[in-house]
Order: structure tokens, then C-alpha cells, then sequence
């Protein structure tokens, strides 16, 4: 009898500590799963927000709105340079439709006399935009630092 019990329990014993071990599998699998998932969904969003199309229409814009004349790809001209802009945005998950809106403040360079010659533009240029082009150019910008 008392071999039987013994027997009894060294066998439960296994059996939960096989329990365990499934567990600790299974969670990994999910844990592998879900960080696939992730990865699925980054790009899938990244190729979103780089449309050809849209990032097209917005490098137009740039250049069309003479955005160009004061802001290079990589260097500070008279504005920031593009990439500084979008990763400062990007930091800062800023809402760069709404500063070209006029709706924020900026956040990139806050000296006033810089402000001001920036929102000369926002005045004179951007405020014709309509939400779709201002999309494109923010898009422009963010595609800078991909
Ligand atoms: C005459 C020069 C000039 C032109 C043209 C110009 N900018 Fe700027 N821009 C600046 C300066 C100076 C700043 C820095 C001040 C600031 O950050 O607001 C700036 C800043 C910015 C910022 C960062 C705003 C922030 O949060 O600080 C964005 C975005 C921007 N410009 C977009 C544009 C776009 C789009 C155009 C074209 C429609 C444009 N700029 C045309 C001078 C210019």
C-alpha cells in the first residue's frame, strides 16, 4: 500500500510538472505569435503612409510652395532641415497637419523671430492647402527619415 502511494504521487508529480512545461510552450508560441502579429503591423503601416503616390504629390507640393528654398533634406538653411523636422515630429508624435494649420505651436525651433518667418508660409502659402495635400506633405517629410 505504501508503494502505491508512493508510486501515487511521484507520478502526479510529473504529471503537473509536464503540466508546467506545456504551459511555458504554449506561452511562448503565443509570445511568438503576437510579436509576428507586430511586425506584420509596423510595415503594413509603414507602407501605408509611404504611398508612392502620396509621397509624390507631396514632394510637388514642397517644391512648388518653395517649402525647398528654406528647408534642405539634410542641412538647416534658413528652417530646419526635413529630416531634424520629422524626427523631432516623430519624438515628439507631434501633429504636423495641425501646425501647418496654424493650430499648433511649433515645436521644432521656438525662437520667435524663426517662428515668424515660418508662419509668413503658413499665412501666404500653406493656408490654400486642403487636407489631402497637407497629408502629402507631412507624408514627404516623415518618408525622409524611413
Ligand atoms: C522663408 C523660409 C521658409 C519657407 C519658405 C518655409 N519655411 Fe518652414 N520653417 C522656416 C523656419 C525659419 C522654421 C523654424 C521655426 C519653426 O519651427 O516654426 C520653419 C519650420 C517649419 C516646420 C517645423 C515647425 C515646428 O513645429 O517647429 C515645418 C513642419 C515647416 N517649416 C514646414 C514648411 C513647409 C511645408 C513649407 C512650404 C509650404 C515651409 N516650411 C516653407 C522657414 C521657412
Amino acid at each position: 500500500m505504501k508503494k502505491l502511494l508512493f508510486v501515487l504521487s511521484v507520478s502526479t508529480l510529473l504529471i503537473y510538472s509536464c503540466g508546467d512545461e506545456k504551459k511555458k510552450e504554449v506561452k511562448k508560441e503565443v509570445e511568438t505569435a503576437t510579436e509576428k502579429v507586430k511586425e506584420v503591423k509596423e510595415k503594413t503601416e509603414s507602407a501605408i503612409e509611404i504611398n508612392p503616390e502620396v509621397l509624390a504629390l507631396g514632394e510637388k507640393l514642397f517644391n512648388d510652395k518653395t517649402c525647398a528654398a528654406c528647408h534642405q533634406l539634410d542641412t538647416k538653411v534658413i528652417g530646419p532641415s526635413v529630416k531634424d523636422i520629422a524626427t523631432i515630429y516623430k519624438e515628439n508624435n507631434g501633429d504636423m497637419i495641425k501646425f501647418l494649420k496654424g493650430e499648433n505651436e511649433a515645436i521644432v525651433d521656438t525662437d520667435p523671430g524663426q517662428v515668424a518667418i515660418m508662419k509668413a508660409n503658413l499665412d501666404g502659402f500653406v493656408k490654400d492647402l486642403n487636407d489631402k495635400e497637407l497629408n502629402a506633405i507631412a507624408t514627404y517629410f516623415q518618408s525622409s527619415i524611413k
